[in-house]
């Protein structure tokens, strides 16, 4: 089986083409950082009108770099949600009507899926079952994984996702966008104990985070200094390691309260070196086994796509040529069969 994979859920075009025999055959990601870094985020109509304007190009780049002919393709996957809508749409009608042309199926995935499955691409892959916390710009999630399809959401973000509250802080500090990996790159520059910041939801029993509490507090004490760079670089640092502490105590929580010891950290805050660095603490004194995908691979790309389409048309599952999209829809209403 050759799969294609789209991606276009938000700012990130991405294409990839996975063969189930070769592995990953090519991928390509263009990133739309120039379109919305004069607005400090994302404008919905502004990605949707750029996914329609390179995702061919990039997909004829694909197809060349893997040196392949195109009726060697047996399958598109497509994010079909959760995301923006318009972006959303311009992936699922591409695929849609690419697959009518070329009559093959076309198969709509669960973005957050991609982003689970994205470690299986690499070569140490993680057994069944594993716990997988991802930390996207949209989403903080922690799964149980029983195995493909059957996902037990075990926490979830009950207002903004981690990399947004690492976005509007990073505005906040008059980082451009996507502020995450620039926040992280400041926080090097700061300064520790210089604030106590809190660790929301911690003192409580449970795995669901809350991160607009820590940033109401980063704000606030943000006015309560000169702004000079110094203190936005304490204030960056103290910000990352409140996240990261978070992040950290809750998956410890999840491994003693399920006794699973491999875990999965994927999304674009997975990417995150400090968050990294204190997850191979943990597995050192919890005994777990951490996997992540390549580092192109934690934010958003066509390749986890393909591979989660490649999975899903293997388990038999397929679409009709109707187009549908979900800009809102739960990880734990997938199906295994
Ligand atoms: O998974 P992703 O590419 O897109 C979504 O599905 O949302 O994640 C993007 C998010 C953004 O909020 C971005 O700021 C954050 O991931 N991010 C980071 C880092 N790299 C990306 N946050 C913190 N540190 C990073 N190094
Ligand atoms: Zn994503």
């Amino acid at each position: 089986m050759r799969i294609i994979g789209i991606e276009t859920s938000c700012d990130d075009t991405g294409a990839a083409i996975f063969d189930d025999r070769l592995g990953l055959l090519a991928h390509a990601t263009f990133h739309q950082f120039e379109t919305h870094a004069p607005f400090g985020g994302v404008v919905p109509e502004l990605a949707s009108r750029d996914h329609a304007r390179k995702l061919l190009l990039l997909l004829q780049h694909v197809i060349e770099k893997a040196n392949i002919l195109t009726s060697s393709i047996s399958g598109i996957a497509y994010t079909a949600g959760p995301g923006l809508a318009g972006a959303l749409l311009v992936g699922a009608a591409f695929a849609r009507t690419l697959g009518y042309a070329w009559q093959i199926p076309t198969i709509g995935v669960h973005h957050m899926e991609g982003h689970l499955l994205a470690p299986l691409l690499e070569d140490a892959t993680p057994p069944f079952p594993f716990l997988a916390l991802l930390v996207s710009g949209g989403h903080t999630l922690l799964v149980e994984v029983q195995t493909l399809g059957e996902y037990q959401i075990l926490g979830e973000s009950l207002d903004d996702a981690a990399g947004e509250a690492f976005d509007k802080i990073a505005k906040l500090l008059g980082l451009s966008y996507p502020g995450g990996p620039l926040l992280e790159q400041l926080a090097k520059e700061g300064h520790p104990n210089r604030f106590t910041f809190p660790r929301p939801l911690t003192e409580k029993p449970g795995l669901n985070f809350s991160f607009s509490g820590l940033k109401t507090f980063t704000m606030n004490t943000l006015k309560a200094t000169q702004q000079t760079h110094q203190d936005k670089a304490d204030i960056a640092r103290e910000f990352q390691e409140a996240v990261v502490d978070t992040l950290l105590i809750k998956c410890q929580r999840a491994i003693k309260a399920t006794g699973i010891h491999s875990l999965v950290v994927a999304g674009g805050v997975g990417a995150n070196q400090r968050l990294r660095q204190k997850l191979s603490e943990l597995s050192e004194h919890t005994n777990t086994a951490i996997y992540y995908p390549r580092l192109e691979f934690c934010t958003d790309n066509g390749a986890m796509i393909a591979y989660a389409g490649y999975q899903r048309l293997k388990m038999g599952f397929h679409d009709d040529l109707e187009i549908i999209v979900r800009p809102r829809w739960g990880m734990d209403t997938l199906k295994k069969s």
